[in-house]
């Protein structure tokens, strides 16, 4: 007997015996009382989009932008707490100067909005990743954002700019190493705490989920340190598509998961 029939013949009289395979439902919908209180997401697959509608690029980060805004908007009503977007890696310079300019233009568009309405939608906006290099205009306006709303009590919306993971760890080594040298710390002291008070995210919990939309399945250099524990949520989707309907699905994915941090117990 050919093998694929001999597997059906057994398949059959298994369920011949023991009746119909159980289904188990899947809710689409997420547990708004479980929500991940920290979501982090690389938002990429603009480039793509915009090829394959034979688009410039800057097309795919404009339409991006534009995703951004919906997201963070969805994540503040239903009550996600934090949410950290990979906006411009300390790698992304390389890119041709037409492309890096167009971010930097909707970059500035974008904290230019947030100027006004921060205060409205309670929004505490930050931004992580090294200044140096931010040209100067963009950088006053991201500062003033900063402390016009640094007493919002709603969502924590971290805009990685010019971030790099590494080069993250490297200042905070660095600090660490500083405090040394000046006496005022022993190497042996040196804790998981202190290095994570040294980072950009000092004072925020470590994300719970971390979304890539685009069939890309890396980290690309993305919250080494905080992602100890989080959660990976993997989508073919390009990032200019990603809606309020996939963010559910990223979270009841998330939701149907096991969290154990290294021991036995499920935590939530
Ligand atoms: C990655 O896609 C995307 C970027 C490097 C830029 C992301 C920037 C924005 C969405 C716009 C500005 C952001 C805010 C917060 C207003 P890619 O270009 O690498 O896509 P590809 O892999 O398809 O080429």
């Amino acid at each position: 007997m050919h093998s694929y029939a001999c597997f059906s013949v057994e398949r059959g009289l298994v369920m011949a015996l023991f009746g119909k395979k159980k289904r188990t439902l899947i809710s689409h919908k997420p547990d708004m009382n479980a929500l991940p209180k920290h979501i982090a997401i690389i938002m990429d697959g603009n480039g793509r989009w915009a090829k394959k509608r034979h688009l410039p690029r800057t097309a795919g980060h404009s339409v991006g932008s534009e995703t951004f805004r919906k997201i963070a908007t969805y994540c503040n009503d239903i009550g996600v707490k934090y949410l950290t977007v990979y906006a411009f890696s300390t790698e992304n310079w390389s890119r041709p100067q037409e492309e890096v300019s167009a971010i930097m233009s909707l970059l500035k568009k974008y904290v230019l909005e947030a100027i006004d309405s921060v205060e409205k939608d309670n929004i505490h906006l930050r931004f992580w990743g090294d200044r140096s290099r931010i040209p100067k205009e963009l950088l006053e306006l991201m500062e003033y954002a900063e402390k016009k709303s640094e007493t919002m009590t709603g969502i924590f919306v971290n805009v990685c700019l010019n971030y790099g993971s590494r080069d993250e760890i490297t200042k905070a080594v660095q600090k660490l190493a500083g405090a040394v040298r000046a006496g005022e710390l022993e190497p042996e002291n040196i804790t998981a705490d202190m290095v994570s008070e040294s980072l950009y995210s000092a004072g925020t919990p470590d994300p719970d989920l971390i979304i890539r939309p685009s069939g890309e399945i890396r980290v690309s250099n993305f919250l080494l340190w905080q992602s100890a524990y989080s959660e990976y949520y993997f989508t073919d989707v390009l990032w200019p598509d990603f809606d309020e309907r996939e963010l559910d699905r990223a979270i009841v994915s998330f939701q149907n998961r096991s969290r154990r941090f290294g021991g036995v117990e499920a935590k939530k």
